[in-house]
């Protein structure tokens, strides 16, 4: 379903990240909401949906490398799912992605955890197999950053190359 034509994104900062909290709290247990909690107040950007002021969801992004993105955690509040706010967030972060000169954009997702890996598959992500070539080297391999991307056992690992070929 598209988003709501209010649905506007901006870049949460300082207090307006922890708007966020609630979000994370209805989109994570155990683990994961302890460490999405830390990652939002640390990571280096944090993009937020919001609509009339509400805040539907929120994106936390990393650079893992000058030509690699990292989507940290996408979490859309329960009750505003399935109605484009994520799509929104992903197409927003690409493009932030993008234009500061990544040629790869990575992500987590809990190997069954199906909306979110639909969600990335949708925006032209797939699965990296373990042993598969570098980004560097034209593969989707994350060599080396993998501990920062903080992957644990019973993730999968999602990868898009930018097509350098494409209009901007
Ligand atoms: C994953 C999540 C962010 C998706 O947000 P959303 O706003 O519901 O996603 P959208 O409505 O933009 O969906 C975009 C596409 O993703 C896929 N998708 C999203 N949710 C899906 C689901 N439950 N089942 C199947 N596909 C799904 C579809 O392809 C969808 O396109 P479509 O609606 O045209 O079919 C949301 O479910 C969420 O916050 N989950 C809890 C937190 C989480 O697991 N985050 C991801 C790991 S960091």
């Amino acid at each position: 379903m598209s988003p709501p034509a209010e649905v506007r994104v901006s870049t949460l900062t300082g207090p307006g990240r922890e708007r966020a909290i609630p979000l994370v709290r209805e989109s994570f247990h155990g683990y994961y909401r302890w460490h999405a909690k830390r990652t939002l107040r640390e990571v280096p950007l944090v993009r937020g949906a919001e609509k009339n002021g509400e805040l539907l969801g929120v994106a936390m992004l990393d650079r893992l490398a000058p030509e690699a993105g990292y989507v940290f955690y996408l979490a859309v509040g329960a009750a505003h799912r399935r109605h484009g706010i994520g799509g929104v967030l992903l197409d927003d972060a690409l493009a932030h992605f993008l234009s500061t000169g990544a040629e790869v954009v990575f992500a987590a997702a809990e190997a069954d955890n199906a909306p979110s890996i639909a969600l990335f598959r949708s925006r032209g992500f797939r699965l990296v197999e373990r042993d598969e070539a570098g980004f560097r080297e034209g593969g989707l391999g994350a060599w080396g950053l993998r501990s920062r991307m903080r992957l644990v056992r019973g993730e999968v690992l999602l990868g898009r190359r930018f097509d350098p070929t494409a209009p901007a």
